[in-house]
């Protein structure tokens, strides 16, 4: 039996504080289908106020809030360009192709950003032979990418492409948070560059559920129809929002010291001769791989596994570990010294 168990999976593997739970428990609630709870109400319009937009949706996850995204500003057979290894290519079951009917355009991004030259070459001429390029989407921070912050100069030259050419720009920003935690910029900023964002607050936020589509007017009414129809439609969920406006008051400035912890768990990984880091470590997310010839990759995991270090395999010789509001310092203190002496 391992001394103790650090779970670092996910971001998702948070408990909500007794905090968050009395703020639950307290919330008054309405019919949210019927447009009267209260407390949804809030966080819609706080989010939309937040990213300078007119409008929110609130989901049950980032998946939906995605997928709502691209039904609302698509019709069947378009085109969604995005990067080969982002989440909703990967990660959201072909949801797009299943329910809207979209042709997704992956590009072999760098690092997951979407280089101009190639955006370029991705667009279809306007001819009866090809779909219609209609929408573009950016991930940040970039999950498969270790939570690498996509750059706002890059960002910024994707918004004026996108909107040269008259594509939407959707951003996935599950992890958006992490991204205004660690550079300072403004969420207001990078509302201004793209016409949709999905916001998680349940990865490093620590609510137990939820995510929010923040746009335009127009765009939230077809998402919320396409919600409804998706079976997404929820009741007394202000339970729910308030999870998420307790989590936006409590637990965003605190991101930092999950960032702080990466870079420590990245500091470890270096000092091992016989591991490397897949990326920079730049929030809460730690990719290493495991050399080639310098230790056996399944027996490495497994003794992981068996003191208590709960971390994912993810292929290619990959081990991921995510920071999160339930790893304090001491978590980290186990991990260094676990290192020491696993083989
Ligand atoms: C970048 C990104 N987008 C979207 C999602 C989907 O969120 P959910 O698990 O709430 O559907 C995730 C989940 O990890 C994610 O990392």
């Amino acid at each position: 039996m391992a001394e103790r168990t650090v779970d670092l999976r996910s971001d998702t593997v948070t408990r909500p504080s007794p905090g968050m739970r009395r703020a639950m428990a307290e919330a008054r609630v309405g019919d949210d289908v019927l447009g009267d709870d209260p407390v949804v109400k809030v966080l819609e319009e706080r989010m939309a106020s937040l990213l300078g937009k007119e409008a929110a949706v609130f989901t049950p996850s980032g998946t939906m809030a995605n997928l709502l995204s691209l039904l609302s500003q698509t019709k069947p057979g378009d085109e969604v360009i995005l990067d080969r290894n982002c989440h909703i290519f990967n990660y959201e079951a072909g949801g797009a192709s299943a329910v809207g009917g979209l042709q997704l355009h992956p590009l072999d991004g760098k690092d997951g950003f979407l280089p101009l030259e190639r955006l370029s070459a991705a667009l279809r001429p306007d001819n009866i032979h090809h779909p219609d390029s209609a929408l573009i989407t950016a991930e940040n921070t970039h999950n498969r990418g270790a939570g690498r912050i996509y750059p706002f100069d890059q960002l910024q030259q994707v918004s004026s492409f996108a909107r040269e050419n008259g594509l939407r720009f959707h951003i996935d920003g599950a992890r958006l948070a992490n991204a205004v935690v660690a550079t300072g910029i403004s969420w207001g900023a990078y509302g201004a560059l793209a016409d949709s964002f999905n916001i998680c607050f349940s990865k490093g936020l620590g609510a137990p559920i939820g995510s929010i589509l923040v746009s335009d007017q127009s765009t939230i009414t077809r998402a919320r129809s396409w919600r409804k129809r998706l079976g997404g439609g929820m009741r007394q969920v202000g339970i729910l929002a308030a999870a998420a406006l307790y989590a936006l008051d409590h637990n965003l400035e605190r991101l930092a010291e999950d960032h702080r912890r990466a870079s420590r768990i990245a500091a470890i990984v270096e000092s091992n001769p016989d591991l490397t880091l897949a990326f920079p470590v730049e929030t809460n997310i730690v990719i290493f791989r495991v050399r080639e010839g310098a230790r056996d990759f399944d027996r490495f995991y497994q003794n992981l596994l068996a003191e208590g270090i709960l971390a994912l395999a993810i292929g290619d010789r990959k081990i991921r570990l995510v920071t999160h509001l339930d790893i304090p310092d001491e978590d980290i203190d186990y991990f260094e010294e676990v290192m020491t002496r696993i083989r």
